[in-house]
């Protein structure tokens, strides 16, 4: 059922637009971090989306929050009148895992619900007249690689390389670059009607993702953050892949801060619609090495699942970020240790003050 507060109602019914900054799926993980970012940097027009009622901490930092799915047209039409979109986050999806147990729910909310939101973007152009940039995370698990000897082999891949991904998340979120790429670029190609430019498509494959504030859900990475968080409360905690288990990481502030540097760049500087970024890639043996000397009590143990297990090892164990690197000048902020020492550690003790 779909709620929009009453508060919107002026919005609605007014002669004019109220300029927005759309997020999709803002109470996610993401979503949390980028909200406040947004804030933090003086955006006031963030009007954010979700499946679920956000908190009062995170509705405190928007012009508006609207409870409702993506896959709803009459919503988003409402949308399309309540406001004059500049700019849309779209974070809504359901992760890797999760997607296995339920995959044409995950094909209907990933895929659907994307381009429901290209189509409210495009619609959003025409009506005022200016370009909508979209910004859409994708993921590692837009890769697949064929067995661990061509992993190990690989090493560091780029954005082009070893795309046949083994899970429904990773074939959503891969078709939907290609979807971004296609309404940015080519949308509605014979139409008499057309125009051009209606759409500044823009994605990051983010990398596996460790906050020190949320815990993920449903994620097949979600190992890393999960021992991490464990560890600080004082829970044993039993690792689902094996130790040599290897892909790329970075932490939520990093790729907020590479989220809002790719949306804040010059046109004329990017030469593709996705690009790779990361920041350290240990194994989850390295990892669990670190979180044991910064909590000396913690119970780690392995006990890999088999099949989550295939779905990691599908995942390259590094990414090539040059391309962000050039066009846009991203740049990794942390090395593992240093994440630990200066984000991680001093915030999750923070979290669970009872440990310390
Ligand atoms: N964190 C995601 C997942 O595990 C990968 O992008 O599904």
């Amino acid at each position: 059922m779909t709620s929009i507060p009453a508060t919107n109602t002026a919005a609605e019914f007014g002669s004019r637009r109220n300029t927005a900054i759309l997020i999709t799926g803002a109470g996610g993980e993401v979503g949390h971090g980028l909200i406040s970012a947004l804030h933090d940097g003086g955006s006031r027009d963030v009007v954010a989306m979700d499946i679920r009622e956000l908190p009062d901490s995170l509705r405190a930092q928007c012009r508006e929050t609207m409870v409702g799915d993506i896959c709803d047209d009459a919503l988003l039409s409402r949308l399309l009148s309540m406001y004059e979109i500049s700019e849309i986050h779209h974070l809504a999806a359901l992760l890797s895992t999760r997607s296995e147990f339920a995959p044409e729910t995950a094909h209907k909310v990933n895929v659907g619900g994307t381009i429901n939101l290209l189509r409210l973007a495009a619609e959003q152009a025409r009506s005022h007249g200016r370009r909508v940039k979209f910004i859409f995370p994708s993921s590692i698990a837009a890769y697949g690689m064929p067995d661990l000897r061509t992993k190990a082999a690989a090493g560091r891949v780029r954005e082009h390389e070893h795309t046949l991904p083994t899970t429904m998340y990773g074939c959503n979120k891969l078709y939907c670059e290609q979807l971004g790429r296609y309404y940015a670029r080519h949308y509605r190609q014979l139409a008499q009607d057309r125009m051009a430019d209606l759409i500044d498509f823009r994605s990051v494959r983010f990398p596996g993702l460790i906050s020190a504030d949320t815990i993920p859900s449903g994620g097949t990475s979600d190992f890393a953050p999960e021992m991490i968080h464990a560890a600080a409360e004082g829970r044993p905690y039993a690792c689902f892949v094996r130790p040599d288990t290897t892909i790329p990481f970075m932490t939520m502030p990093e790729a907020i801060d590479a989220t809002l540097q790719l949306a804040a760049a010059e046109a004329s500087t990017l030469t593709q619609c996705v690009y790779n970024i990361s920041s350290f890639s240990p194994s989850a043996g390295d990892i669990a090495d670190l979180v044991r000397e910064f909590f000396p009590d913690a119970t780690i143990t392995f006990e890999p699942d088999e099949a989550r297990q295939a779905i990691v090892d599908s995942w390259p164990e590094d990414v090539d970020c040059s391309a962000a690197m050039n066009d846009w000048g991203y740049r990794p902020q942390h090395d593992l240790r240093s994440a630990f020492r200066d984000y991680l550690v001093p915030q999750i003790t923070a979290r669970y003050p009872e440990r310390v």
